[in-house]
């Protein structure tokens, strides 16, 4: 039995959850897999009812699971307030490969011919949490980067890279951050020595972002630390339609999260409007990781069909419809599609 912890989250986590949640019922209804689900508190509610956002027993309900599915949690600002609970269980797990596939859906207002991996180092650099406030008019943080963490993302990198276009592209700033970005390079291309097959690019951060809009068929995974992959992330989301169609998974060597690239959304919650898209297709990364790919295509091809009828989209993709459209859509595409194989 597979253990899956959920966390709603907040903002529109419970919205995209909950509709996420119906179709993972719906496909063990169909395909009986077994697949148990275990909520837990995270997040802003839990912060305001326990003073953090990762509380004890949450904590240990992760790690009595085999992986997570996470909603959106929104992270405080203001220096001395904890890390956002994605980095924290990213920290926990070891979780050090984030996974960001993008590709246009059936209606999404997909500006490019886009179809990227963007393989983003999950542990470390900026987000070491090693900020200092030296004073009223002074403060500095640590980046760290680590070989072996280098070693370990490039790995994924090019192993991923076999799989589709065998193209990596490291996007870094060592023309300015000599010694951290240097010995990212550096480690790159003793990696792409050992993958003769995979063409290995590498280009500064600034100038890619450029040419991602401009030229987006020359990319295939892009590899890239933290922050960069951060950023470059939700401008691949945008050039394929918008955040709420983008998913994620967080790898580690024995745990795994998976999660849409999108937040809370404070501007949209409470309306019942956003697209539970990234979620679904977050939930059918983590059968493909589980190893359940016919099941995980079925979803996807739900997913597609439900966006080419294009009824009752959400306003995201120029519709007027809400969560629960898609949600009912989808549940209803995937048990039409098992009674036409059977
Ligand atoms: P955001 O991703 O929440 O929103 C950016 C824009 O995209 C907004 O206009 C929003 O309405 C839109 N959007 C996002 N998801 C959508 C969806 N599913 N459907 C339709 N539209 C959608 O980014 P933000 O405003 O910078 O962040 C809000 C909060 O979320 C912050 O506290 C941030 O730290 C947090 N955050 C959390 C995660 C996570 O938990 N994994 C990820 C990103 C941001
Ligand atoms: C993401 C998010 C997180 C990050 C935030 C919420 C801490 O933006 O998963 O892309 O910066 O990694
Ligand atoms: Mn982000």
């Amino acid at each position: 039995m597979w253990k899956v912890a959920v966390i709603e989250g907040d903002g529109i986590g419970p919205e995209v959850i909950s509709a996420t949640v119906n179709v993972i019922n719906a496909i063990n209804d169909i395909y009986k897999l077994p697949i148990e689900l275990e909520f837990l508190e995270a997040g802003l509610g839990a912060y305001k009812k326990y003073g953090t956002n990762l509380p004890k027993q949450s904590m240990d309900k992760l790690f009595d699971s085999d992986c997570a599915l996470k909603g959106p949690t929104t992270s405080l600002e203001g220096f001395g307030t904890e890390l956002g609970v994605p980095v924290k269980i990213r920290k926990m797990f070891n979780l050090y490969a984030n996974i960001r596939p993008f590709k246009p859906l059936p209606r999404s207002s997909s500006l490019a011919k886009l179809d990227v991996l963007i393989v983003r180092e999950n542990t470390e650099g900026s987000y070491s949490g090693l900020e200092y406030r030296v004073s009223d008019q002074v403060a500095f943080g640590i980046r760290i980067t680590t070989r072996s963490a280098a070693e370990k993302i490039f790995k994924v990198a090019f192993s991923m890279a076999e799989k589709r276009k065998k193209k990596v592209t490291l996007a870094h700033k060592a023309n300015v951050l000599k010694a951290t970005d240097g010995l990212y390079k550096e480690v790159f291309l003793n990696e792409a020595r050992r993958h003769p097959e995979v063409l290995a690019e590498d280009a500064h951060v600034d100038a890619l972002a450029h040419w991602l809009i401009l030229k987006p068929e020359f990319y295939d995974v892009i590899v890239t630390e933290n922050l960069y992959g951060d950023i470059i992330s939700d401008e691949a989301a945008a050039l394929v339609g918008g955040l709420g169609l983008a998913a994620s998974a967080n790898l580690g060597d024995k745990y795994a999260m998976f999660e849409p690239v999108h937040g809370s959304a404070p501007d949209i919650a409470g309306k019942g409007i956003s697209n539970p898209v990234a979620a679904m297709l977050s939930f059918k990364m983590m059968l493909e990781w589980m190893g359940y790919p016919e099941v995980a295509w079925a979803l996807e091809s739900a997913i597609n069909q439900t966006l080419t009828e294009g009824e009752k989209l959400t306003p995201d993709m120029g519709g007027s419809g809400k969560t629960e459209d898609i949600e009912k859509k989808v549940i209803s595409n995937l048990q039409k599609n098992l009674h036409n194989i059977g």
